[in-house]
């Protein structure tokens, strides 16, 4: 393979170099086109586009592929945790004993929320959506975190992402409780970090509540599958606020409002609610599955298909074993559960799927175990924020250590060509 790529521009040949990255993907490097040739180029949706240079996570979505610093899922989801996988994902190598307990440590010492923090939740109507309250609340723990903010030595980063993704918890978790008007309960360090969310969240009146230590590995599982993605929506978001040297906290509230949106985090939700929606007609999963093939219906199967996972998405496989020895422990009844379990037995067994290799994905299966242990579905995208924590930290950090440029795209003008004001009584 040659390192250069030839191009012909208003009849001049133009060379370009090609870049290879660790496992043998080709890109044509043209960060120098405009400067040499006054050529942009077009790409809409970035999706031909890489927008940097990354050594985090590595997809491969024919084969089904996903690394984190170049461990397979799989094997993290069988054998390290969800702190442990952030500690690798942000700092590229597995911790040390010292540097996991150390770290550990640190998350759950900081996950308490200020006092004054609290009141904050007051303001916010029952109903806001705990998406915009994550966003705010990210942006107004800096307010008080201002000796960790403008420094970017490794202590501090280490002190900002501790704080972080310790205080995500609790914010997610205040936010459930403020709005059903109960008190928020602080975490209680002595615990794990999933066993703190699911104590915050449902300890609440309940003297007897102890946290369900198999639900929980099941929580700190599906924080292990999304804690990266590569450059999907929201961490491109982040990186493109820290590329103008916001903190991280910032970044990764921008991260969060982009996460929000039905196309990106709200997947999980969809397919609650289309497992509601086919609860409330009445209608049969066969007649559902086949208003999905019919292509005049406009419905597709919400937690089917994945834009890049053209094979099975390898978190689906890793968490479907553990939606089934959840829904078998907790025994419970729900119709919902039973009707997403119907859908995914009929589609894996029709040809219109499996031709065109749409299999569940993981949010299919992440959407059925929040459910099941009692997580609201307008909380699910907050969950999937909490997974993304790390790799947006680690993203955030790589464009730092990179020293990289303001990202700014460009864009091919396509409006009125120069044209004269008009007076308003010309109008
Ligand atoms: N139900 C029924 N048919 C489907 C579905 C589905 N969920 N997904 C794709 N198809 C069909 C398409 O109609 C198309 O059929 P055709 O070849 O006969 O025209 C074929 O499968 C290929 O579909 P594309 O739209 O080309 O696939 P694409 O990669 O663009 O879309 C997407 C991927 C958006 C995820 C799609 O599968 C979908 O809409 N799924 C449901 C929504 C969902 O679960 N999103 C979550 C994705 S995971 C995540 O974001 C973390």
């Amino acid at each position: 393979m040659t390192d250069k790529a030839k191009l012909e521009l208003n009849g001049k040949p133009i060379e370009v170099p090609v870049i290879v990255g660790t496992e043998d993907e080709h890109a044509i490097d043209i960060s120098e086109l405009r400067a040499k040739t006054g050529f942009i180029t077009l790409d809409d949706g970035y999706g031909n586009t890489g927008s940097c240079k990354s050594a985090i996570t590595y997809i491969d979505g024919e084969k089904g592929i996903l690394r984190y610093r170049g461990i397979p899922i799989e094997q993290l989801a069988a054998k390290s945790s969800f702190l442990e996988t952030a500690w690798l994902v942000i700092w590229g190598e597995l911790p040390t004993r010292a540097q996991l307990d150390g770290f550990t440590a640190l998350v759950l010492e900081n996950a308490r929320l200020h006092e004054n923090l609290l009141r904050h939740f007051e303001s916010f109507p029952a109903n806001g959506h705990p998406m915009a309250e994550l966003s705010a609340m990210i942006n107004t723990v800096s307010c008080y975190e201002l000796d960790i903010m403008n420094g970017e030595d490794a202590k501090n980063i280490e002190s900002a992402a501790a704080r972080l993704l310790g205080k995500v918890c609790t914010i997610a978790a205040a936010s459930y409780n403020a709005a059903q008007g109960k008190p928020i309960i602080q975490p209680d360090p002595a615990l794990g970090y999933a066993d703190n969310f699911l104590q915050m969240m449902f300890s609440q009146g309940r003297k007897d509540y102890r946290v369900d230590h198999e639900v929980a590995a099941a929580l700190d599982l599906i924080f292990v599958l999304h804690a990266d993605h590569e450059q999907n929506c929201s961490t491109s978001t982040v990186r493109m606020v820290a590329s103008s040297g916001a903190n991280l906290f910032a970044s990764c509230a921008a991260g969060v409002c982009a996460l929000w949106g039905p196309l990106h985090g709200g997947a999980n939700a969809a397919v609650l609610d289309q497992l509601e929606s086919i609860h409330k007609s009445g209608v049969t999963v066969k007649d559902y599955i086949a208003r999905a093939k019919d292509k005049t219906s406009g419905v597709r199967l919400m937690g089917f298909g994945h834009r890049v996972y053209k094979n099975y998405d390898p978190r689906a496989k890793i968490i479907k074993a553990t939606a089934d020895r959840i829904l078998d422990k907790l025994h419970i009844n729900d119709p919902l559960l039973d009707i997403a379990r119907e859908l995914e037995a009929a589609a894996l067994a029709d040809s219109y799927f499996k031709d065109r290799s749409l299999y569940p994905n993981v949010d299919f299966y992440s959407g059925i175990i929040m459910r099941a242990i009692g997580i609201p579905v307008n909380m699910f995208t907050v969950m999937f924020a909490i997974g993304r924590m790390p790799g947006w930290i680690a993203h955030w950090k790589e464009l730092h250590d990179q020293k990289s440029r303001i990202y700014r795209p460009r864009q091919v003008y396509i409006g009125k060509p120069i044209r004269d004001y008009v007076a308003m009584e010309s109008r």
